[in-house]
């Protein structure tokens, strides 16, 4: 009996099987309680023979299991801590991380620049009334060149601006010809055009604006060479185009030199080597009087620009909808480390 539950403790390799083993041997019901519950049966002289047999047999076989108790506990230690081990030297797993819309990135460094200028930065409505979209800017009802600025109306003289020359508009009717002003105004825009490569009916522009004494053609030029110069690099050149625009007379439209596209050659330049960037002008004398101006005493100059097309010749970028569809793995592209 007792070689064959030794054999048991032997075998036995988990903590449950020991148990079995404990019970089946040592138990209330097992053989060794059951002799010694027959004592009683014995004569005087087997009892303390079989007595103490039966006592060592227990005591040998509850060692055994105390033992081999041991062995099977520091083994599922081992185990455990082999399998818990963590590699401290591995490499963390990344997290992902945000950054900047190719676009906030594209106005913030245009807004960086000409605050570098000594320009102030303000926002206007995005629901405009006609008067400040239109009439303020010399468009009045009817005019023709309306159209070129298809709107989103909402009422007869609520709309979606189309520009955001009104919030220059706004400023100037604020400051009623008391004192210059030079701002830009950034801002998303809404024009009636179906979507394609190069259409958006939301966008954004940047306008700016400086009205003070003595403000020339030649004030606007210096201004605007200086951002094609920093914004596309110092060999950059820009030259101005008659142009119409209803709020500036004269009114001009500007190119960059594009040489700097390299002997691959480069989409976005034209075979001219020209590209047209923006539009501009000196402020309409008109504009300045319903604003409270005065025409004899002040002048300004205005211009307007499209970020997305200043994102899309600096990166070129060949699809205006990119800026909006939001795919991450072309905004990556742009991220800054
Ligand atoms: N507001 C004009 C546009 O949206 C741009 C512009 C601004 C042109 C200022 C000249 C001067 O087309």
């Amino acid at each position: 009996l007792e070689k064959e539950a030794l054999q048991k403790v032997e075998e036995a390799i988990s903590l449950k099987e020991l148990q079995d083993v404990r019970v089946a041997y040592l138990g209330k019901k097992g053989p060794i309680t059951e002799v010694l519950r027959g004592m009683g049966k014995l004569s005087k002289e087997e009892r303390p023979v079989i007595g103490e047999l039966a006592n060592k047999v227990r005591g040998q076989i509850a060692d055994a299991i105390d033992s081999k108790k041991a062995d099977i506990e520091a083994e599922e230690l081992e185990k455990q801590l082999a399998e818990e081990t963590i590699d401290v030297t591995l490499p963390g797993r990344p997290v992902p991380t945000g950054g900047p819309h190719l676009l906030t990135s594209i106005v913030e460094e245009i807004e960086d620049l000409f605050i570098g200028m000594g320009f102030e930065v303000r926002e206007g409505p995005e629901v405009e009334t006609d008067y400040y979209n239109f009439e303020a800017l010399n468009l009045p009802k009817g005019h023709p060149a309306r159209d070129m600025q298809d709107s989103f109306y909402i009422t007869e003289d609520i709309l979606l601006r189309t520009h955001t020359s009104p919030v220059q508009a706004r400023t100037m009717n604020m400051i009623q010809g008391e004192r210059p002003v030079k701002m830009i105004c950034p801002g998303k825009v809404y024009r009636r055009d179906t979507d394609d490569a190069t259409h958006s009916h939301q966008f954004t522009q940047i306008e700016g604006l400086y009205v003070d004494k003595n403000v020339r053609m030649s004030d606007l030029k210096g201004v605007l060479d200086r951002f094609a110069k920093q914004m596309f690099g110092e060999e950059r050149q820009i030259r101005l185009r008659p142009s119409f625009f209803p709020f500036t007379e004269p009114s001009v439209e500007m190119d960059i030199s594009c040489k700097m596209c390299n002997g691959e050659g480069c989409s976005v330049c034209k075979k001219t080597g020209w590209i047209e960037i923006l539009g501009a002008g000196l402020v309409h004398a008109r504009v300045l009087e319903m604003a409270g101006y005065d025409p004899k005493v002040y002048s300004g100059f205005a211009f307007g620009m499209g970020p997305e097309r200043i994102a899309m010749l600096k990166y070129g970028v060949d699809d205006i909808r990119h800026f909006y569809t939001n795919d991450i793995r072309f905004l990556k592209q742009y991220h800054q480390a």
